[in-house]
């Protein structure tokens, strides 16, 4: 997404201004959390109060985004928040992060592929093709009487993206500005146009009674009430996701101390805007029950076809351009994994096969490749909401320590050049904690229990390996003079 895949970062050009910088987050940003998590939000937690959930979780970003912005500006090198957390908080956090990532990361491009094979589907329909039920769904799904076998459409696309990234294909700034354009566009179509066909109905009450839900594929949780706007605000701040992807172009950014925090907040206060409206439009749109039982994740397209009559144009053009959004995203999330364990296999922390360069296209291939296998796996057997949803947990959990990391290096390194401060910062990292905390705290126990096993697999790997082959008395060149690494 204008920055390049090949890793000789020196060589990087600072050719980055604060628009482009603003459209490389909403390029990153704007995907499956808001035309699939959105319905799965409404359908299993919140009802019309999601758009409570999508204000609550944008507050959250932004006070994240502020910490962010102020450690992109002083530490302007790759790797984002691993980066920053092992220069701020030492070895061990650092692995915490970079391990957590992959979730953010990794398991999120899993979640994108899923949703791009259910819209592929649609396509496919409009020309009478199908991938059969059981070849586009995980063994945990069922529909009347037919099981999913694996997700084939979404390994498909996995593997074409990564092809893409081992060419070191450039998406260069000028075609992620047009993906910016159509996705926007096709948000403000629908808010504009939806408006009219809202059922009032719909949105009564806007916060629905607090009961239990048992969804298809999962364990019971929260509906309705506080509980429900907590845990549809987990499972939306997916659509958040991505602005930290901003922070790894710092290299690339024009005067990054400014641009950068233009950059990540520029995009998040554009999209929460958009967000809210859109939630606002879908939920009036179709009833709760139509997003439990219907469209499921094309649902978009579902609520335009059945509710907008005369309107199947834009039910169509929705598809294509959620098609073209949806595979932006999944690279700029593949791209975001690969750099974080570029990162951590220069500093020692997971083998050198992650770091190893093409020597034609100068990417990391081998790692490319294993992610691929990697995310395959998850993309062809989990269903969409349990990868979507440690997606969310992995992520929260990252802007808990970044929040966290922003105060610590206040305390310890009060000296260090800050071209951008957080205002008020033991406030805005203290909120940043707490309503990131919340939202775990609302995504319910099997998803932390998931975190949990994945970071305890985690501390296996760090005992067992990156511990006595780490670098760290060998900080990489880049790092600026006065952040001293620890132990
Ligand atoms: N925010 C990105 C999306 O919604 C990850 O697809």
């Amino acid at each position: 997404m204008g920055e390049a895949q090949e890793v000789g970062e020196h060589t990087l050009k600072r050719s980055l201004g604060p628009v482009n910088l603003v459209a490389l987050g909403i390029g990153a940003i704007i995907g499956a959390g808001l035309f699939v998590r959105t319905a799965d939000a409404i359908a299993q937690r919140a009802g019309p109060s999601v758009v409570l959930a999508f204000i609550l979780a944008g507050v959250g970003c932004a006070f994240a985004g502020l910490c962010y912005a102020e450690f992109a500006s002083m530490i302007p090198v790759a790797g984002s928040a691993y980066t920053y957390s092992y220069a701020t908080m030492g070895e061990f956090v650092g692995w915490i992060i970079g391990w957590d990532l992959v979730l953010e990361y990794a398991v999120g491009a899993a979640t994108v592929a899923i949703a791009w094979s259910q819209y592929a589907n649609r396509v496919l329909g409009w020309f009478s093709l199908a991938v059969p039920y059981q070849w586009s769904h995980s063994p945990f799904e069922h529909q009347g009487g037919v099981h999913g076998i694996m997700n084939i459409p979404a390994v498909f696309i996995l593997l074409l993206l990564t092809l893409l990234l081992i060419r070191g294909t450039k998406e260069s700034a000028f075609v992620n500005g047009i993906i910016v354009v159509i996705k926007v566009a096709v948000v403000l179509l629908v808010i504009c146009i939806g408006w009219g066909f809202i059922n009032p109905a719909n949105h009564t009450p806007l916060i629905p009674a607090a009961t239990m839900y048992t969804p298809p594929h999962d364990f019971p949780h929260a509906y309705g009430g506080i509980m429900g706007i907590l845990g549809a605000a987990g499972i939306v701040f997916f659509a958040y996701i991505g602005f930290d992807a901003v922070s790894t172009a710092a290299q690339e950014a024009k005067n990054p101390a400014r641009t950068m925090p233009i950059g990540i907040l520029g995009s998040l206060v554009i999209c929460t805007v958009l967000y809210v409206l859109f939630s606002y439009v879908l939920s009036g749109l179709a009833t709760v029950e139509d997003f439990r039982t219907q469209g499921k994740e094309a649902s978009v397209a579902f609520a335009i076809s059945t509710y907008m009559p005369g309107y199947e144009w834009l039910s169509k053009s929705v598809t294509v351009a959620i098609l073209a959004g949806f595979s932006s995203v999944i690279l700029v999330m593949l791209l975001g994994q690969s750099r974080v364990f570029y990162s951590m296999s220069r500093d020692g922390l997971v083998p050198k096969v992650f770091s190893d360069v093409h020597p034609r296209f100068r990417t990391p291939y081998k790692s490319n490749m294993l992610f691929f296998v990697f995310t395959g796996v998850f993309a062809a057997f989990i269903p969409e909401e349990i990868v979507g949803d440690m997606t969310s947990i992995g992520t929260l959990f990252a802007f808990i320590l970044v929040c966290a990391g922003v105060w610590i290096l206040r305390v310890r390194s009060p000296e260090l050049e800050r071209a951008f401060r957080v205002p008020a910062a033991p406030v805005v990292c203290t909120l940043g904690i707490i309503i990131c905390g919340a939202m775990i705290y609302g995504l319910g126990w099997p998803t932390w229990l998931r975190l949990i096993v994945w970071l305890l697999i985690g501390f296996i790997f760090y005992f067992g390996y990156g511990k006595s082959h780490s670098h760290i008395n060998a900080p990489p060149p880049e790092m600026p003079e006065g952040i001293k690494l620890s132990k």
